[in-house]
């Protein structure tokens, strides 16, 4: 706690000298005082004191200012402010409570008002830390057990097909470079990527005797092979189905856990299963749908999904040479695929090369 960072604010410089010294006498060894309130934002900054006092009353920059700004920015919400105020104006105190302030303290600064307070605010302050950390400790357990939970299930689909598992992380791969690319921000980037792993969650429901039909599929065995889309969509959207779910086991907290549960990732899990198969023309499967009308998701996926197909090596063909698979990709530019988006990913072979490098088997 004697180590936490203090900022002192006035203008007065005898002020901020007796502050200091109340505090130094505690035992407080890292404090910064500061007159010319102009300086004190760009000081915050580059201090990222855990308590600042501040005076209201000052020339150009008053403590008001600066204390609606620093609420303004969510990276000092939780640093308290101790306001010195010589002043009796109830209003200026109570402009300085709306505006955020923690507490008060009254000039001149008398050691016994000030420790205490001092000593309380840092206590909140330094709980307040320790549970962000927990916070942020525990979020990033949890998107990394939903990560592996993904991968998994992208596995289990793939597992009939001999797949190594390095299918999906290939397409997850190729579908955030073309979402980066294309200016998505990084959550969203993050969230197709893990998505368009389960593009062929649906193949789940295709029984062996199709999936692993040598020669040709006959039009009953490949209309039951295309509705893999719909089984995919199927399996994504209705995790969250309580009428599957039971209620005497669950309870009713369970069941609002439930509820709840189509998260935005197998929502677009879900639109990526039954789009990845459409054509930008409307020759696709297995609505048809053309354009735009296919969700960005979906359409990102089908450029990646094609790729790989072409350029890995499957039970039924070898690996295609790159610049094979670039020109059959670039013969769809516009009937298979959404013509920009190609353009994003055969603009990025230094990166596509380096992702199959990684993952090539
Ligand atoms: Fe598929
Ligand atoms: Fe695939």
């Amino acid at each position: 706690m004697k180590n936490a960072g203090i900022m002192i604010v006035d203008d007065v410089p005898l002020n901020t000298t007796i502050a200091r010294a109340h505090l130094a006498s505690e035992g407080y060894r890292n404090i910064i005082t500061e007159t010319d309130s102009t300086k004190v934002l760009s000081l915050l900054y580059q201090k990222d004191p855990d308590l600042l006092l501040l005076d209201i009353m000052m020339p150009e920059v008053s403590g008001l200012d600066i204390l609606e700004v620093v609420r303004g920015d969510r990276h000092f919400a939780h640093l308290p402010v101790l306001i010195l105020t010589a002043t009796t104006d109830r209003d200026l105190k109570i402009q300085a409570l709306e505006l955020g302030a923690t507490d008060f303290l009254n000039k001149p600064i008398d050691a016994q008002d000030m420790i205490p307070r001092v000593r309380n605010a840092l206590l909140v302050k330094s709980h307040q830390d320790h549970l962000e950390a927990m916070v942020r400790a525990r979020t990033c357990e949890l998107e990394h057990a939903q990560k592996e939970v993904v991968y998994c299930l992208a596995r289990a689909a793939e597992y009939r097909d001999n797949d190594t598992g390095h299918h999906v992380i290939r397409v997850s791969r190729y579908v955030a470079l073309i979402a980066r690319k294309l200016g998505l921000d990084e959550q969203t980037v993050d969230m197709m990527s893990q998505a368009s792993m389960l593009h062929d969650m649906g193949k789940i429901g295709i029984p062996d005797s199709v999936l692993h039909k040598p020669g040709r599929l006959n039009d009953q065995d490949r209309d039951l092979m295309r509705r893999h889309c719909e089984f995919g969509f199927d399996i994504c959207m209705h995790a969250g189905d309580t009428k599957t779910a039971d209620a005497d086991i669950l309870g009713s907290f369970g069941q609002q856990l439930l509820e709840g549960c189509s998260s935005p990732l197998l929502q677009m899990a879900a639109s990526i299963a039954a789009t990845h198969h459409e054509k930008w023309d409307g020759t696709g499967y297995p609505r048809g749908l053309a354009g735009e009308s296919i969700p960005l998701e979906g359409r990102i996926t089908a450029v990646a999904d094609v790729f790989d197909a072409l350029s890995s090596k499957r039970p039924y063909k070898e690996a295609f040479p790159l610049n094979r698979c670039i020109a059959i990709l670039q013969d769809g530019r516009g009937t298979h695929f959404d013509p920009h988006l190609l353009d994003l990913f055969l603009d990025s072979m230094d990166e596509v090369r380096a992702i199959r490098g990684e993952f090539d088997r």
